[in-house]
């Protein structure tokens, strides 16, 4: 779900061309100034509550999902999957 849904943004590695990072990357990279990681996959501060917030809602140029694109089930598992480094979150 991750692959597909998330990384053309959240990924590492190089962005569209003329960009060092990915949109989502990038723009994280400046909002924390290196508080968090960049990369969503390396946070450990991501609750489930949150991934789905967003990923409902979206943010700046990170478009929301609908339950057609991300059901509620898939959306438990990105919140699982990225909550996954968080201890006892
Ligand atoms: C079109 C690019 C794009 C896609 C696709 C995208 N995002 Fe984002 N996302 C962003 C950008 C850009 C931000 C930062 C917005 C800001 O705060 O300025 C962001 C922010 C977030 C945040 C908030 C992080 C924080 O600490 O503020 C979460 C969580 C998130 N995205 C999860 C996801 C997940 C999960 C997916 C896949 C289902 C996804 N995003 C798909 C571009 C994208």
């Amino acid at each position: 779900m991750f692959a597909y849904n998330c990384t053309s943004c959240h990924g590492p590695g190089i962005g569209n061309p003329g960009n060092e990072f990915k949109p989502g990357t990038d723009a994280l990279r400046v909002k924390y100034n290196g508080d968090v990681p960049a990369l969503l996959t390396e946070r450990t501060d991501l609750t489930p509550d949150a991934v789905a917030y967003f990923v409902r809602n979206g943010i700046s140029i990170m478009p929301f999902f609908r339950k057609t694109e991300i059901s509620d089930a898939d959306l438990a598992a990105l919140g699982a999957y990225l909550n996954r480094n968080s201890a006892g979150r």
